[in-house]
């Protein structure tokens, strides 16, 4: 949770620039939103655990970047950011959670800035290829949802499409070696 390598290779994906601001649906404790913030971007942290914002707001003072750093209150649903305001956003181990897809995509395509960009990535522990299956993925069979929305990477990128978006791109990959649902767009402009 500290540091990831899914979050690594994600944001190597995104690639933010120095002054661009970015956000990151779902932030956890951070593990995105420090690669972030160290790569000279301001970076909007969106985290609806109350828990989760507090350790992420201790682990931002420890940070350089900190000046760069906000720490919200938010979600998929309700981006806590101004309308064409985000170079880039993205999402790690976080669609499963969202309560509604079809919100989450319009906020996205609201929330970015004319060309901006967006990464989603969902790990697939339910792939007995996956690492950590035997941990995570193999206690629950592909009809327990656990309460969860499940979601396929070509249902998000249609939706990411309907709300406005170009260049969608959603498949299910390997990213670090670990199985993944991978949904990426940008903004037209
Ligand atoms: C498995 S953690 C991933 C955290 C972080 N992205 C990472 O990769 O380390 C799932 C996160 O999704 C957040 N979450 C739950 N419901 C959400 C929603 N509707 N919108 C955005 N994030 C949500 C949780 O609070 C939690 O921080």
């Amino acid at each position: 949770m500290w540091r990831s390598e899914i979050n690594d290779a994600v944001l190597d994906l995104v690639a933010a620039q120095r002054g661009e601001r970015v956000v990151d649906i779902g932030a956890g404790m951070g593990a995105g939103v420090v690669v972030a913030g160290r790569s000279g971007a301001f970076v909007v942290a969106v985290e609806p655990t109350p828990f989760l914002r507090r350790v992420l707001r201790v682990r931002r003072l420890m940070q350089r970047a900190r000046k760069r750093i906000d720490v919200v209150d938010g979600s998929a649903e309700q981006l806590p950011v101004d309308d064409r305001s985000a170079d880039a956003i993205w999402a790690v181990n976080t669609m499963h959670h969202w309560v509604d897809t079809h919100r989450g995509a319009a906020e996205i395509a609201r929330a970015l800035k004319p060309g901006g960009r967006v990464v989603l990535v969902d790990e697939d522990f339910q792939n007995p290829s996956h690492p950590d299956y035997e941990r995570v993925g193999s206690e629950h069979d592909s009809d327990d949802h656990h309460g969860f929305t499940l979601v396929d990477a070509a249902s998000m990128g249609e939706l990411l499409e309907r709300a406005g978006l170009v260049d969608v791109e959603a498949d299910e990959r390997l990213l670090v070696s670990r199985p993944v649902i991978a949904v990426s767009a940008r903004a037209p402009g």
